[in-house]
């Protein structure tokens, strides 16, 4: 499989090809991605839940990110792949924000960051495309800002509201973006936005309409027990957190009941050899 280049990602655009993204954390998530052909990779700061138990993604902070996601480079031999800067490495300063992006690019091995923000984040935007990254903007909910919004709540659901999430769409692309995440929002107002821009929405609880999707891989796969809440959005294509537990449970059984190690998994010694160790 060949790399996908953001030109790879422009193509599919263009052609109507819906781009398909998942998130990945660590080498296994991204291999097994990598092999069902994503065209996208994302180290979304989800992570910090999924994957380091965290309470919310505020918890999370760049050397983190930086070690999940070089881990991720390394399983990665086709997909184009993503970093989320987390909360607190880029809202100080555009320098902050580039100097952040530069350690997520060359420690982390990723191909392009992934920001939080429309018309305010903009200039930054703009900052860290000069210096030669990619940038995909994420507009509509924006889970580093939950305290501002007053929760996980769908935005644009009002006039003045989808007005705002395109208003922040327009600035992110106009400042540079390649791509921009649109997350909970109405399906007609994402496929209106993406009507409007010239670069591939990835929608996210954003309806059929966008140039491409993207979920978290722990949800869609089924990674996790039973009675999690899952927002609306997900689809849960798999079972995996069963099987695991299926597999785990069987194998304290056969140990327990001495059935496993079985001779086939067993390194024999000759005879003699035995014979003289033995005596
Ligand atoms: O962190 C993440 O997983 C994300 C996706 C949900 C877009 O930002
Ligand atoms: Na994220």
């Amino acid at each position: 499989r060949k790399k996908t280049t953001i030109n790879t990602l422009q193509f599919l655009y263009k052609k109507q090809e819906p781009i398909t993204m998942i998130t990945a954390h660590d080498f296994p998530s991204a291999h097994v991605a990598d092999a069902a052909g994503m065209d996208m990779i994302l180290v979304g700061d989800s992570l910090a839940m999924v994957a380091l138990g965290m309470e919310d993604t505020s918890e999370v902070v760049l050397e983190e990110m930086i070690l999940h996601c070089r881990s991720v480079a390394r399983a990665t031999k086709g997909a184009f792949t993503v970093g989320d800067l987390p909360m607190g490495s880029y809202e100080i300063s555009p320098e902050q924000a580039v100097d952040s992006a530069i350690r997520i690019i060359k420690e982390g091995r990723v191909q392009a960051v992934k920001l939080e923000g429309g018309v305010e984040m903009a200039p930054t935007v703009e900052h860290i495309v000069r210096a030669g990254i990619p940038v995909v903007g994420h507009v509509g909910l924006t889970p580093q800002r939950q305290n501002t919004l007053g929760g996980f709540r769908v935005q644009g659901k009002t006039t003045l509201g989808a007005l705002k999430v395109l208003e922040d769409a327009m600035a992110v692309q106009e400042a540079g973006c390649f791509a921009v995440v649109l997350e909970a929002v109405p399906a007609e107002v994402a496929s209106l936005i993406t009507k409007k821009l010239r670069i591939p929405t990835i929608g996210i609880g954003a309806g059929n309409g966008c140039s491409g999707q993207v979920l978290v891989q722990v949800d869609m796969s089924g990674n996790f027990p039973p009675g999690r809440f899952l927002p609306k959005f997900v689809k849960q294509y798999g079972d995996v957190w069963s099987e695991s537990l299926s597999a785990i449970s069987n194998y304290k059984s056969e140990v327990k009941s001495r059935a496993y190690p079985a001779p086939e998994h067993t390194y024999p010694m000759p005879d003699q050899e035995l014979h003289e160790f033995d005596s």
